[in-house]
């Protein structure tokens, strides 16, 4: 049954996208690993994985296995109780809509006369029946990425749409005192757009899919895998430790809190691939 779309304050509590088990078949694509390659790689019998991918969890078992993923060990054994810790901030709201069984986020910034909204929500009209009961108008609209659960809501919100902005990758826009940077987060789609928002009592950045707290997109491939780490280091993970990030799914969270217990990004990663010239245009993945 589908859920009603819920407003949600930026430090109100909410479990993690992905679970334990989750991350750790995320990182066994990324790393071109089955279940076997990874027994072979690491100590733990394929008998072990398979319980542990089940639902199975022991500290030992993630500790065990993290170092042949690429994977924090601390991080992978202490996932099942992180909960990021986000102060309020009364000009930012989580929009929580659903999308099938699950749901996904838009993020509604208001700053004086400005309102920013960031991905439309999947359904014709929840994110417009949200947005509306708040009285927010004269919408500035950026996406993050194209897929269907960030952008089904876009002709319900076209009425209240003052622009829908493509910003151009380092390119900033200024609506009032905030400015709005483009940044490159292309790696669990191709393109993907993060945005860091400045003008604010702290920095902002919205990271659609690329990164959740405690985990990160799901990739189609290890390029595309490795592009999306590159990119999150270089884009998001060098912003100051106390700036806020808004994902796609799941809570807020911020650099410092990621850099500790995020396992893909406190941990030592694979030797990055080869560089390889991609078309932009061209779409590597459909995951979610
Ligand atoms: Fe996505």
């Amino acid at each position: 049954m589908m859920s009603a779309p819920i407003l949600s304050r930026l430090s109100d509590p909410a479990p993690l996208e992905d679970d334990v088990t989750l991350v750790m078949r995320k990182a066994m694509r990324g790393m071109g690993l089955d279940i076997a390659a990874l027994a072979a790689e690491s100590t733990v019998s394929v008998a072990e994985i398979e319980r542990f991918l089940g639902g199975n969890f022991s500290c030992d078992m993630a500790r065990a296995v993290a170092p042949s993923l690429g994977l924090n060990a601390d991080a992978m054994a202490t996932l099942p109780v992180y909960r990021p810790n986000v102060p309020i901030m009364h000009s930012v709201s989580r929009l929580v809509l659903p999308f099938e069984k699950d749901q996904v986020n838009a993020w509604l910034i208001r700053d004086e006369d400005q309102a920013l909204l960031f991905d439309t929500g999947y359904l014709p009209d929840s994110a417009a029946t949200l947005v509306s009961l708040l009285g927010a108008a004269d919408l500035n609209l950026f996406l993050t990425h194209d897929h269907r659960d960030h952008v089904g809501g876009i002709a319900a919100l076209r009425p209240i749409l003052k622009k829908q902005h493509m910003v151009p990758l380092g390119q900033t826009v200024s609506l009032g005192s905030l400015q709005v940077k483009c940044i490159d987060l292309a790696g669990h789609c191709i393109p993907s757009w993060g945005y860091v928002i400045e003008g604010l009592s702290r920095v902002i950045c919205v990271t659609g899919d690329a990164l959740f707290a405690g985990s990160i997109g799901g990739c189609a491939d290890q390029f595309t895998y490795q592009m999306a780490l590159r990119n999150i280091r270089q884009h998001v993970l060098s912003l100051p430790g106390d700036t806020i990030l808004l994902p796609g799914h799941g809570p807020a969270t911020t650099v410092a809190q990621e850099l500790r217990r995020n396992p893909f990004v406190s941990g030592k990663t694979a030797k990055p691939a080869p560089e390889e010239e991609v078309n932009p245009m061209k779409k590597r993945s459909n995951f979610f």
